[in-house]
C-alpha cells in the first residue's frame, strides 16, 4: 500500500484560520463548555451558531472509555474552537443505537459537516444516510463505514503500516532461533480497520511463520493458513473471530489467560505478541509478565497512549505505533472548512467500501520505541515530560 508524506499541522492550521476570518465566524474563544446528556454522553459543545443553537459541524466518536478517543476529542475542540466553528463532540459509548440518536441529534441541530468515526462500520450506514438524506457532507474519521454510498470523503491513517510495522517490530527483536512462539491478537471485527491492521502485519509475518522461524501458538486458523500469503477477506475473518480482543481490555486479558493456560512449556519462554492496540498491549503484556514460564515477551501496541508511553518507558511494552491525532483532526477540520466553502477538498487515495470508491486523505505512522519516545512525543509537543516518570 502506498504510503504518503504527514501534512504540516502549521499550515492547515493556517487555512483553518484564513477561513474562519474570512467568513466572518465568531471564534469559540476556546469556550468549550462540558456538560452530560441523559444518556451519559459527555457532551462538548462551543457556543452557538447565532439564536438558532445550529451547529456547523458534528463530530461522533466511538467511546470515551478509551484514552485514544479523547485525544481526538481534545483535538477537535482545539482546532475547530480556535477557528471559530461551531460544533459539538458526541460519544457512542459502544453503541451502534446511541451512535444513531447522536447523529439524529446533530441533524437536528442543523449541522453542515458530520465527522464521524464509527462504532460498527456496517451498522452506522443507517445513521449517515440519514445525515446524507438531510444535506450533511459525511466524513468517516479513521473507520471506514461499509456497504453504503452516503460517505463523501475518509480521513484515515495508514493502517496497513500500522500492522507492517507492528509485525516488523516482532521480528526485528525476536530472539535467535526457530519455532518462536508467536500469539497473535487482533481488534474487533465490527471495525474495518482491524482487517487491515491484521493484513499488515500478516504481510511481514507469515514469511516468518511459513519458513518455520515463528510457530503460531494460539490460532488454528492462522496456523492452517500459514503457507497463504495473501488472505481473503473472509479468511482473515476467521482468524480475528479467534484472536480478537474485541477492542477490550478485559476480553484481551481473559483471552491471554486462556491461551497461556492452554499451552504447553514449548508455546512458553521467550514468546512474541502481536498485540493489536496500546489498551489490549497492557492487558496483554500483564497477562504474559505475571505467568512464571515466560522468560521474555516483545509486545506491540499502537496509539500511543499515555499509560503506555509509561509501560514503554518501563520496559513493559516494546513499542507503539505513534498516530498523530492533532494531524488526522486537523485534516478532518480542513476537509470540513472546504466544504463549507463550496470547495472539492484535496484527497490523495480512495477506499473501497464495498459498495464505493471513497475519496480519502492518509497520513502516515511513526514507530515509537524506548529510543526515541522523547524525540517523538515530547519534543513533538505531543505530551509534556513532566506527564512521565523515569524518562531519559
Ligand atoms: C483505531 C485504533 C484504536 C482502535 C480501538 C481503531 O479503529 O484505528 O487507533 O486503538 O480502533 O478503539
Amino acid at each position: 500500500m502506498k504510503k504518503f508524506g504527514k501534512r504540516l499541522i502549521g499550515m492547515t492550521l493556517a487555512s483553518v484560520m484564513t477561513f474562519g476570518l474570512a467568513t466572518g465566524c465568531t471564534s469559540g474563544g476556546n469556550g468549550n463548555s462540558g456538560s452530560n446528556d441523559a444518556g451519559g454522553n459527555t457532551q462538548t459543545a462551543t457556543e452557538d451558531k447565532g439564536a438558532s443553537g445550529d451547529i456547523q459541524v458534528g463530530i461522533v466518536l466511538p467511546t470515551k472509555d478509551e484514552p485514544r478517543w479523547l485525544q481526538d476529542q481534545k483535538q477537535f475542540e482545539t482546532i475547530l474552537g480556535d477557528a471559530g466553528f461551531t460544533n459539538q463532540v458526541l460519544f457512542s459509548q459502544g453503541s451502534s443505537a446511541t451512535e444513531k440518536t447522536n447523529v439524529e441529534t446533530l441533524i437536528s441541530k442543523g449541522i453542515d459537516v458530520l465527522i464521524i468515526c464509527a462504532q460498527d462500520g456496517a451498522a452506522a450506514s443507517a445513521a449517515v444516510e440519514e445525515a446524507k438524506e438531510a444535506g450533511v457532507t459525511v466524513i468517516a474519521y479513521d473507520r471506514l463505514i461499509t456497504g453504503t454510498d452516503a460517505v463523501d470523503y475518509y480521513v484515515t491513517f495508514d493502517s496497513f503500516a500500522v500492522g507492517e510495522a507492528q509485525g516488523q517490530y516482532l521480528i526485528d527483536n525476536a530472539p535467535a532461533g526457530s519455532g518462536i512462539p508467536l500469539y497473535l491478537y487482533a481488534g474487533a471485527s465490527t471495525d474495518n480497520n482491524a482487517f487491515i491492521f491484521f493484513e499488515g502485519a500478516w504481510s511481514v509475518l507469515q514469511p516468518k511463520v511459513a519458513d518455520g522461524t515463528f510457530t503460531i501458538a494460539n490460532s488454528s486458523e492462522a496456523e492452517a493458513l500459514k503457507d497463504s500469503a495473501d488472505l481473503s477477506r473472509e479468511q482473515v475473518g476467521k482468524i480475528i473471530g479467534q484472536v480478537t480482543t474485541d477492542w477490550d481490555f478485559n476480553v484481551a486479558k481473559s483471552k491471554a489467560e486462556a491461551n497461556l493456560t492452554a499451552v504447553g512449556a514449548d508455546m512458553k519462554g521467550d514468546v512474541l505478541v502481536l498485540a493489536p492496540n496500546d489498551g489490549t498491549a497492557r492487558s496483554i503484556a500483564d497477562v504474559f509478565a505475571s505467568d512464571k514460564d515466560v522468560t521474555s515477551y516483545v509486545v506491540t501496541g499502537q496509539d500511543s497512549e499515555k499509560a503506555s508511553v509509561q509501560y514503554i518507558i518501563d520496559g513493559k511494552q516494546s513499542m507503539t505505533v505513534f498516530k498523530d491525532t492533532r494531524t488526522l483532526a486537523a485534516d478532518s477540520v480542513a476537509m470540513a472548512v472546504d466544504i463549507l466553502g463550496g470547495k472539492t477538498p484535496a484527497t490523495d487515495t480512495t477506499y473501497n467500501n464495498e459498495k464505493i470508491d471513497v475519496p480519502a486523505k492518509q497520513t502516515s505512522i511513526v514507530v515509537v520505541t524506548q529510543d526515541n519516545v522523547m524525540q517523538a512525543l515530547i519534543e513533538s509537543g505531543y505530551y509534556d515530560a513532566s506527564e512521565f516518570t523515569g524518562l531519559q
